[in-house]
């Protein structure tokens, strides 16, 4: 039987590590947070973070979003072990240096950063009534010019096109969520800002740029969705994107209500919804 605990049960993908791992560690005494990640060290590790911050009751799954199926899986555990999902937070995200296509058949940056979450909250959306999805967009998506329906592996792969598409995508599924599946479901993205965390360790500019002044601690890169997944329903607009805590415009290509049909049409076909 699932069970119905007393406090919101906040889903935060990407816990491992970073922006999720600080969201799933602040959030800690006020929910009871679910960490879902990749590498088991690191998991095992945010996991007693979250334990030692006060998540007594807290729960970690391992998952590699390049494969769907584990995806599935996962989905399938956290449906028979809850009754309900207050928060989703689709927050993994890679910037991927070269072209590599996943077992499903997919350039590997969509499929990890919007295509798994995107399947994810549509096999938890009964369990996501009265909830939110919570999205881990970024500035970058206003480079992205995402194909809706074009997956696959492009014959030219740059790394940085990907990953904007990709957070072109993220905005464009929240807004369609929020179309769909509201008001009984509220959604958002945001942009946490530059955050010094692993990201994009393996680009040695990144890791240059990273001692910048302007880029800041997980901790404060996560206080937008700590505050997405704690604000009153009435305190953020459903469907909107987030800069420190503050809706801001998303570029025109992320705001086309036309292409944001087509992503979630396309999408839903392509990870076997349809
Ligand atoms: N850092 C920035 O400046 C910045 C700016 C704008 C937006 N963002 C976005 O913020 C989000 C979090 O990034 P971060 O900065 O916290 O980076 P991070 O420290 O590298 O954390 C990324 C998280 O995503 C997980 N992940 C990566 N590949 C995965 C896969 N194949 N399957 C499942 N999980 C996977 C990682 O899991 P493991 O650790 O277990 O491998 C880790 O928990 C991302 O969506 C990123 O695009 C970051």
């Amino acid at each position: 039987m699932p069970s119905t605990p007393s406090r919101p049960v906040t889903v935060i993908t990407g816990a491992s590590a970073g922006i999720g791992r600080a969201a799933a560690v602040e959030l800690a005494p006020r929910a009871e947070i679910v960490l879902v990640g990749r590498d088991p060290e690191r998991l095992d590790d945010a996991l007693a973070a979250v334990v030692a911050a006060g998540g007594h009751d807290a729960a970690a799954y391992r998952c590699d979003f390049a494969d769907l199926a584990a995806v599935r899986d996962l989905a399938a555990v956290l449906h028979a072990t809850y009754e309900r999902v207050d928060v989703l937070a689709c927050n993994a995200g890679v910037l991927v240096p070269k072209a590599t296509t996943t077992t499903d058949g997919f350039e590997l940056t969509v499929q990890v950063n919007h295509l798994a979450g995107f399947l994810l909250a549509n096999l938890l959306r009964d369990r996501l009534t009265g909830g939110r999805v919570i999205t881990t967009s970024s500035g970058a998506h206003i480079g992205g010019r995402i194909e809706p329906g074009a997956f696959g592996t492009p014959a030219k792969y740059r790394r940085w096109k990907a990953y904007a598409d990709s957070k072109q995508a993220n905005i464009l599924f929240t807004r369609e969520a929020a179309r769909r599946w509201g008001p009984e479901v509220l959604t958002a993205a945001f942009h946490p800002g530059a955050v010094r965390s692993r990201f994009g360790d393996d680009n040695p500019f990144f890791r240059l740029a990273k001692r910048l002044p302007g880029f800041v601690s997980p901790e404060t890169g996560a206080k937008t969705l700590v505050w997405l997944a704690t604000a009153a329903p009435g305190d953020f607009t459903s469907g909107g994107y987030y800069v420190r805590g503050k809706r801001h415009a998303p570029s025109a290509a992320a705001s086309d209500d036309e292409v944001a049909h087509e992503l979630w049409e396309s999408g839903a076909k392509a990870v076997g919804l349809r």
